[in-house]
């Protein structure tokens, strides 16, 4: 049996787990559970994205969404227009009901990396699931420059551990203008736009 959450198991059994997140003025509730990314809590290195991220407008697809939080806390603030994916039907069923309890209105897709994503966005933001391997990772990072809009922004958060330098080397190697926005700890926010 696997148990990691970027591998589907619906074996597992249900243990949903709800916590509070304070974002710009305004208290988010989100449900995770196990076999999703970082159960209870909001992972640190997406806390660390959401409170650093410049504004954003339009459209975007919160690619990778886990239990949708980061969709949900810049929609839920900035009024985006959402779509969220994941590979995981347990992620996607939680995104559903966060978006539910927020009040926050999103297109949820159950969807290995841009298989089931049609039409372009102007934003796009990942959490890259880095242990599904490079691979997968860099289709999905391809898949983002063919989904984003003419000026439209990619925002990628990862740690220098998990392979920062070759993640900003693969962005500019397909966007040509990768930018490190923000670094803290060894945790780079990365920006490319679709020129
Ligand atoms: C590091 S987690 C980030 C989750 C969430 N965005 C967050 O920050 O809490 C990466 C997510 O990517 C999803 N994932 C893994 N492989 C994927 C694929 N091929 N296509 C879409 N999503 C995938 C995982 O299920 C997981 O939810």
């Amino acid at each position: 049996m696997n148990s990691h959450y970027f591998i589907p198991d619906a074996t597992l059994q249900s243990r949903p787990q709800t916590f509070s997140y304070e974002f710009n003025g305004r208290t988010f509730k989100f449900t995770t559970d196990v076999g999703v990314f970082s159960v209870g809590k909001m992972d640190g290195q997406t806390d660390l994205l959401l409170r650093n991220m410049p504004p954003v407008e339009g459209s975007l697809l919160d690619m990778g969404c886990g239990y949708g939080c980061i969709g949900i806390a810049l929609a839920g603030a900035h009024g985006l227009t959402l779509t969220q994916a994941d590979v995981n039907p347990r992620a996607v069923e939680l995104t559903k009901k966060n978006c539910a309890e927020n009040g926050v209105a999103s297109t949820v897709v159950l969807s290995d990396g841009f298989e089931n994503i049609s039409g372009s966005f102007h934003n796009i933001v990942i959490n890259p699931p880095i242990h599904a391997g490079k691979q997968t990772v860099y289709r999905i990072y391809e898949g983002a420059f063919e989904h984003l809009c003419p000026n439209g922004n990619l925002f990628v958060v990862v740690h220098k551990k998990h392979g920062a330098e070759s993640t900003v080397c693969k962005l500019d190697e397909i966007f040509k203008n990768c930018e490190t926005f923000y670094k803290k700890k060894g945790c780079f926010l990365l920006r490319c736009k679709k020129l």
